[in-house]
């Protein structure tokens, strides 16, 4: 097994493991890279679902998306992001992570890790980016950092809260029932959040979930929040992520965020299989 960094903000590819078939000394040095580098990309993997979530569960429990409509059938821990369609109709989710976020920060207990495996790759588009949290906290100035200290903000699932972003024509009228109805109640969380494995401090915002600042009034948490949002796009923060097919990834969302980049011509197809595993309240 072979460890090599994929940029000098984070990432690294290992190259030379069969994740389906893992032994106690790779596991450790796994884990270990994992809070180092906190995306990696196993290379060259053919796994069948039921060795995607085997893998994953050496993470912590899985978690189900509240999200039914994308569940592979047979395994409700996982989920087809897709934009292949049967009989007119997209087999998985064609839109997600289409904003900036960390997965399930609208909940309680949000995801510790989430894994994706590209089963087919388009020729064009579809990459994935991740920006790293703890660098967008320690670049911050001192004097906003002592600012967050002790701020929560409010995340929602519900896109038609969040005038930050597009809802997608596909939602709105009849779909609207995916963000008004499945929406779970608004999760609060420490706007900068203590990462419980490196004990370092992460920025936990993001454009797509995070609405308000709780201890401020509306106009001044809007404020921070646009300083913030933009702050944590900052391109020196960013690791671009150009898929192969059989790439398996897994990525910390206690100290990232990442966007699907989007961008497959139609025709093209982006065909991959998630699995979440659900992490702990944030403090
Ligand atoms: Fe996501």
């Amino acid at each position: 097994m072979q460890i090599n960094p994929l940029s000098d903000i984070l990432g690294a590819e290992v190259v030379g493991l069969d994740v389906g078939n893992l032994d106690k000394a790779n596991l450790k040095t796994v884990q270990e890279a994992f809070l180092k580098y906190h995306v990696l990309v196993f290379r060259e993997q053919k796994l069948l679902p039921e060795q995607q979530i085997q893998f994953a569960t050496n993470f912590g429990k899985l978690d189900v998306h509240i999200q039914k409509d994308n569940q592979y059938s047979g395994h409700e821990a996982m989920q087809i992001l897709s934009n292949k369609k049967i009989n007119g109709k997209y087999i998985g989710s064609p839109s997600a992570g289409d904003a900036w976020h960390s997965d399930l920060s609208y909940t309680d207990i949000p995801t510790l890790c989430t894994m994706l495996y590209a089963v087919e790759i388009p020729e064009v588009g579809g990459d994935t980016e991740w920006s790293n949290m703890y660098k967008a906290y320690d670049t911050l100035s001192s004097e906003v950092k002592s600012r967050l200290k002790g701020l929560h903000a409010r995340h929602t699932f519900n896109r038609f809260r969040n005038p930050r972003i597009e809802v997608p024509d596909v939602y709105k009228g009849k779909g609207k029932e995916r963000y008004v109805d499945v929406a779970p109640p608004d999760a609060i969380h420490p706007v900068v959040r203590t990462h419980p494995e490196t004990g370092h401090k992460a920025l936990y915002i993001s454009e797509r979930f995070t609405i308000g600042i709780e201890e401020l009034e509306e106009e001044e948490g809007q404020l921070l929040l646009d300083e913030l949002i933009a702050h944590q796009k900052n391109r020196d923060f960013i690791y671009r992520h150009k898929w192969s097919q059989g790439d398996l990834t897994i990525w910390d969302n206690r100290c990232l965020i990442h966007l699907a980049c989007g961008g497959v011509p139609e025709g093209q197809i982006r065909h991959m299989h998630r699995v979440i595993v659900r992490g702990d309240k944030p403090f």
